[in-house]
C-alpha cells in the first residue's frame, strides 16, 4: 500500500510536466506559425513596453577632421561645376567623426557621427545631412540616432531633425541643434558643438 503511493507521486509530477511542456510548446509553435503567415496585425503599445516617453538631452562635440593623415571626412564626389560654384554645390563628402564629452579631440569620445553630407545649395553654403550617431557610452552603447536635415554652417545655431532611432532610441524623434566651435580655414577641420533634445521611450 505504501509502496504504491511512493510511486503515484513521481507518476503524477511527470504527467504535470509532461502536460505543461506540450502545452506550451505546441501553443508557442501556434504563435509562430501565426506570425510568419501573418503580413501585419494590431499590437497594445502597453504590451510592448511603451508605457512612459522620456526626454533625453544630450551634449557632445563633433570633429569634422578634413586634414592631415588621418582625416574623418573624404570628399568622395563632386560636379565638374563643384570648384567654380561660390559654394562647392554637387560635392559629397563621406563622414566617420569622433563625437567627444569636451571640446578637444583628445576629450572622451562617446560616439561617432557616421554618414554623408553634400552641398545642396547654390546661394549659402547649406549641406543636406544624412547620418547616424553611433553612441558608445554607458547605457546608450549600441543604440543610434539618424538625422536628415539642412545645415547653413555659417549660421550661428542650425537645428536638424531627428528622424528615428535604434536601440533605447527606438521610436525616437527630436532636433539637434549646430553650434561652431572652431574652424581651420587652411584645412577645414571643424569642432562643432551639438545640443540634442530627443524623445524615446
Ligand atoms: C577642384 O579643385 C581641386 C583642388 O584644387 C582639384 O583637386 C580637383 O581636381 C578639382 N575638380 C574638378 C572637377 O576640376
Ligand atoms: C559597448 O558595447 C561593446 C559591444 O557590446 C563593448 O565591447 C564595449 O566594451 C561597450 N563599451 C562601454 C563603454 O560600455
Amino acid at each position: 500500500m505504501s509502496n504504491s503511493k511512493a510511486l503515484q507521486k513521481p507518476t503524477f509530477f511527470f504527467l504535470i510536466l509532461f502536460l505543461f511542456f506540450f502545452i506550451s510548446t505546441s501553443t508557442s509553435s501556434d504563435d509562430d506559425s501565426a506570425h510568419h503567415k501573418t503580413f501585419s496585425r494590431n499590437l497594445s503599445p502597453r504590451k510592448f513596453a511603451l508605457r512612459r516617453e522620456k526626454l533625453s538631452h544630450l551634449h557632445f562635440y563633433f570633429h569634422d577632421i578634413r586634414g592631415g593623415d588621418k582625416p574623418t571626412a573624404i570628399k568622395v564626389a563632386e560636379a565638374k561645376t563643384s570648384n567654380a560654384s561660390r559654394t562647392g554645390f554637387g560635392f559629397v563628402t563621406v563622414i566617420d567623426d569622433p563625437l567627444t564629452v569636451g571640446s578637444e579631440r583628445s576629450s572622451k569620445q562617446v560616439g561617432r557621427a557616421q554618414g554623408i553630407y553634400a552641398s545642396a545649395s547654390q546661394l549659402d553654403l547649406s549641406l543636406l545631412m544624412v547620418l547616424n550617431y553611433v553612441f558608445t557610452e554607458g547605457k546608450f552603447n549600441g543604440s543610434t540616432l539618424s538625422i536628415l536635415g539642412r545645415n547653413a554652417i555659417f549660421r550661428d545655431v542650425r537645428e536638424m531633425p531627428i528622424v528615428g532611432g535604434s536601440g533605447v532610441f527606438r521610436f525616437a524623434r527630436g532636433y539637434a541643434q549646430a553650434r561652431t566651435h572652431k574652424l581651420d580655414f587652411k584645412t577645414g577641420d571643424a569642432v562643432v558643438e551639438y545640443n540634442v533634445y530627443v524623445l524615446h521611450f
